[in-house]
């Protein structure tokens, strides 16, 4: 395995990297600061950098877009030089919200085509321009560069324990289930959940693979999520189930129901026929790495390691 480092270190990528690469938080390795990165690749000396660090407030970033531009961007470009003065293989995380969220051609989000990396991005929120503008920097600076996109990442259970700041949905379902006898969630929003500890895994297995010569994604956009689809709904309902508790205590609800600052795209389900076609393994379905994620906290609360 290469030496690697991962930007972000401190963030739910970052934290299920730990362990098996150099995981410097933000206090070390500030992407908007350009002599830290220079610093740290100095120091760490890593043949692979996956930056998994970004600014993630969705709604957040539609109030103040300089700033999430200035790391989600700016940010990029200065690591990807960083990266491409020393050689450096650089492996760079993406979203789903590049693309604008409309189910193509209008169908039936249940069934509709998921979305190829090559199908046409038009973000609909800051967030999304910002990241996509940091795909481009990335690849204008630096061709070597490996895009991967993910969506609807979430640690789960143990993020608590793990230290992990901040919350994701599957760790707020486990805890509304504890709280709450009924909750209402958007039924009409549509994608591809992914285990962060999976992405964590799948990531190191690509880069093991092309270590061995036998394919390399230099260059190339990648999709890399959970497999299958599911709403907002199912996801919460699929935790309930997953914890013994009736899942009908989960309403339906709509997008219109449930306003919020950034518009959340109606469907953002990412092929994985290029991940398959440049020789790797997809993830399993969606459902599959949920009960993982849940054994694995029950595992380690049990003193596991
Ligand atoms: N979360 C999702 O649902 C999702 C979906 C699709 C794609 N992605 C992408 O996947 C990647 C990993 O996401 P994640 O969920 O692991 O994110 P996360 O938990 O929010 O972690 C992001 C990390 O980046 C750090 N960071 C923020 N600004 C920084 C800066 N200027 N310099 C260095 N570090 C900085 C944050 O540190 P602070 O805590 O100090 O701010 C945080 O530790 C990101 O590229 C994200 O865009 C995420």
């Amino acid at each position: 395995m290469p030496r690697i480092l991962v930007t972000g270190g401190r963030g739910q990528l970052g934290s299920a990297l730990s362990g098996v690469a150099d995981t410097p938080g933000r206090d070390e390795l500030d992407l908007t600061r350009p002599d830290s990165i220079a610093a740290a690749l100095d120091r760490h000396a890593p043949e692979v950098v996956i930056n998994a660090a970004a600014y993630t407030d969705v709604d957040g970033a539609e109030s103040d877009e300089a700033t999430a531009r200035a790391i989600n961007s700016d940010g990029v470009e200065s690591l990807a030089v960083a990266c491409r003065d020393r050689g450096t293989r650089l492996i760079h995380i993406s979203t789903d919200y590049v693309f604008s969220g409309e189910v193509p051609g209008g169908g039936d989000p249940a069934t509709a085509p998921a979305l190829e990396p090559y199908d046409p991005t038009a973000p609909a929120t800051a967030y999304g321009r910002t990241k996509l503008a940091g795909e481009r920097a990335a690849l204008a600076v630096y061709p070597e560069t490996t895009i991967i996109r993910t969506a609807w990442l979430y640690t789960g259970p143990a993020r608590e324990r793990r230290g992990i700041p901040g919350g994701d949905f599957v760790a707020t379902m486990v805890r509304l289930e504890r709280e709450r006898e009924e909750i209402t969630v958007v039924d009409d929003q549509w994608g591809s959940p992914t285990y962060a500890q999976a992405l964590a895994n799948l990531l190191l297995e690509m880069l093991a693979v092309e270590n061995a010569g036998t394919h390399d994604t230099r260059g190339l956009t990648l999709h890399a999520t959970g497999g299958g689809r599911a709403t907002w709904c199912d996801l919460a309902r699929a935790v309930f189930e997953a914890y013994g508790a009736d899942p009908e205590r989960v309403r339906p609800c709509t997008t219109e129901e449930f306003p919020r600052p950034a518009p959340r795209p109606a469907f953002s389900v990412l092929s994985d026929a290029a991940w398959r076609d440049a020789g790797l393994s997809p993830l399993p379905d969606w459902r599959a790495d949920l009960t993982s994620a849940i054994a694995e906290d029950a595992w380690q609360a049990r003193g596991g390691r």
